[in-house]
């Protein structure tokens, strides 16, 4: 926790905060992170300090909501799926399929709908989303078999976040998958408890996942977003100056989070391939994968989400 004093809009006492950062550094999470303590330390010359602490140092990251909403953590960035238990609206981002491209991930996360979802994060998780990484959609791995329908996922035991909204996906597609948090991931996949998970390549090549996967399926179900957020209660323990530097930090360290991965995904794709992963696109153009979870999974969803009018707003804010 901190606590400022200022003479005029200089601030005169200066602490540190504490990020947790569910992802090992390299990876977009890091990026966002690093990019948003850089741009405190200059803008409250060198007043702010931000630690950093990645790979699950703090704990899991949906532990990381809670600490942070009761004060006992500052910052957190980790994915949106695992702030969805604690704030069900967001939920909406994770509807397979409702999201096709970047553009559209920054359409709905910058815009009017981010807003009301964070609102509503605010009210139901006690923590306030400042800002967001885009890491791309998340493609399915496996150290078994190639997988192209989703007939193949038949024999593989698939690890999921604690998500009712990718479980339902997964048993859509017909089998069940076994929710594991982040943090016992790497080890899980390595031990053979579960045989394969999906994540952006971003965040496969950072976790060094190509060490224990080798199959990789390009899934567009989910378009990984993974938001930067501060305890609501310590944000508002903050003086007005000190709140502005945070919410223009966000901004702009999301700003930058999109180039990070318009310049670099093609390239960490190609060192997983360098690394002995190799890629399959799925079946038909991913109809078929599509149309099961679209059909089933949404109207499961539309009141933990809202009502059903909140996903024809998104469609309809994107255009569809
Ligand atoms: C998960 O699969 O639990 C998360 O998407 C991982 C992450 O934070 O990158």
């Amino acid at each position: 926790m901190v606590f400022w004093a200022l003479i005029g809009t200089q601030i005169a006492v200066a602490k540190t905060f504490k990020m947790a950062i569910g992802d090992a550094a390299g990876g977009t999470q890091w990026e966002l992170g690093t990019k948003f303590r850089d741009l405190m330390t200059e803008s409250s010359q060198g007043k702010v300090n931000i630690e950093l602490f990645p790979n699950g140092q703090l704990g899991n990251e949906q532990d990381t909501v809670n600490n942070a909403a009761i004060g006992l953590l500052d910052f957190s960035i980790l994915a949106i799926n695992n702030v969805t238990p604690f704030s069900p609206t967001v939920g909406l981002l994770t509807m397979p399929y409702l999201i096709q491209s970047t553009e559209e991930a920054v359409e709905l996360t910058q815009g009017k709908t981010g807003q009301e979802l964070t609102e509503n994060t605010i009210r139901d998780a006690g923590v306030r989303i400042i800002g967001w990484a885009y890491s791309g959609f998340r493609v399915l791995t496996n150290s078994k078999k190639p997988v192209r329908s989703p007939e193949d996922l038949k024999g593989l035991v698939i690890r999921v976040p604690r998500n009712e909204i990718m479980i339902a996906s997964y048993q859509a597609w017909g089998v069940n998958p076994t929710p594991m948090a982040w943090s016992e991931t790497f080890t899980g996949l390595q031990q053979g408890v579960v045989d394969g998970q999906d994540n952006p390549y971003i965040t496969v090549h950072a976790m060094q996942f190509n060490e224990v996967q080798k199959y990789v399926t390009n899934l567009r179900y989910i378009f990984s977003l993974e938001p930067l957020v501060i305890s609501e209660s310590i944000f508002q323990q903050q003086p007005q100056e000190l709140k502005n530097m945070i919410v223009d930090a966000g901004k702009k360290a999301s700003e930058h989070s999109v180039m990070f991965l318009l310049e670099k995904e093609h390239q960490i794709r190609r060192a997983l391939e360098q690394k002995g992963m190799v890629f399959y696109e799925p079946a038909d153009g991913e109809r078929i994968w599509k149309e099961q979870v679209v059909k089933s999974v949404w109207p499961k969803f539309y009141s933990s989400i809202g009502g059903r009018e909140q996903v024809d707003k998104a469609l309809h804010v994107l255009g569809r």
